[in-house]
């Protein structure tokens, strides 16, 4: 998690959009925040599958999204205060002591009554294990696989931004409130939402498609592209979400 992080403060400059965020820890009336930056990481994921991870998503889908991943991918934030889904609304963070400058799987991962591998970090390992196995055929017929599909694409986002790894006293953020131009705001939110708005209004023409090719671009052969290869690999999931 920490090189995550650092990765993502190298880029702030101009990288600020690439990944995004969901809704406020614990605070219902949020839950339709962030929307476009989910929306985005799920476009960009989805439009790098390989032939045979596209096909399976296309199957796991429900056919009304018509093969659209990202149509679902603010889903996990729309169901995690429904009765059923409570168990997944410590998964889309992880809380670290106050001012720990980095994340420790065994001490940080676990929601409030100590239950073992609830955040994000766990989360991120649980859905991929589900997939992987339903990949090789041995799938555990509990698991929903569009779930755990769509599970996962919100979660890898969530990860990615800074504030849903973050202290617990401020909760992530979300109680440290500013002024962002000329409204009222917090830092969480700030970094969930406004940043994107703000970019695309500035310098989009408030097109997402316009940032999106503009990401695409970096990533093949502008700032990013020697990044990516290290970005793809990834040997052993539990090694992958402590980085
Ligand atoms: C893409 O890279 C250029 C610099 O090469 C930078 O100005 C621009 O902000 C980057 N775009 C995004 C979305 O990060
Ligand atoms: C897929 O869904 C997203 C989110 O609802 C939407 O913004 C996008 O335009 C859709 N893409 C296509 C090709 O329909
Ligand atoms: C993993 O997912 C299953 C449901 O798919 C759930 O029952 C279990 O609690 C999850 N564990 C974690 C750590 O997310
Ligand atoms: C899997 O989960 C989706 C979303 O909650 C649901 O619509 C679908 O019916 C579930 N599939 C099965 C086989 O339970």
């Amino acid at each position: 998690m920490d090189r995550l992080r650092r990765l993502w403060m190298s880029l702030l400059p101009f990288g600020f959009l690439l990944f995004f965020s969901s809704a406020f820890i614990g605070v219902p009336g949020a839950l339709a925040w962030s929307k476009e930056g989910h929306v985005m990481t799920c476009q960009i994921a989805q439009a790098l599958l390989e032939p045979e991870a596209s096909e399976a998503v296309y199957q796991l889908l429900p056919d009304h999204v018509k093969g659209n991943l990202s149509a679902l991918c603010t889903w996990p934030d729309q169901i995690r205060h429904w009765y059923k889904y409570r168990w997944t609304s410590p998964l889309h963070f992880i809380d670290t002591p106050d001012n720990a400058c980095s994340f420790q799987y065994s001490r940080d991962c676990h929601d409030p009554q100590g239950v073992e591998d609830m955040c994000v970090a766990g989360a991120v390992k649980n859905f991929t294990s589900q997939l992987m196995h339903y990949k090789e055929g041995t799938s555990d017929r509990r698991y929903n696989m569009t779930e755990a599909l769509l599970f996962l694409s919100h979660f890898m986002g969530d990860i990615h931004q800074p504030m849903h790894v973050g202290f617990t006293t401020d909760e992530g953020g979300n109680t440290i409130e500013l002024r962002w131009f000329r409204h009222k705001s917090n830092l969480h939110h700030v970094w969930d939402r406004e940043i994107i708005l703000t970019g695309l209004a500035d310098y989009y023409d408030k097109d997402v498609s316009f940032l999106l090719q503009d990401i695409e671009r970096n990533y093949t052969d502008g700032i990013w592209s020697d990044d990516v290869t290290s970005w793809k690999h990834c040997n052993d999931i539990s090694q992958c979400v402590n980085k």
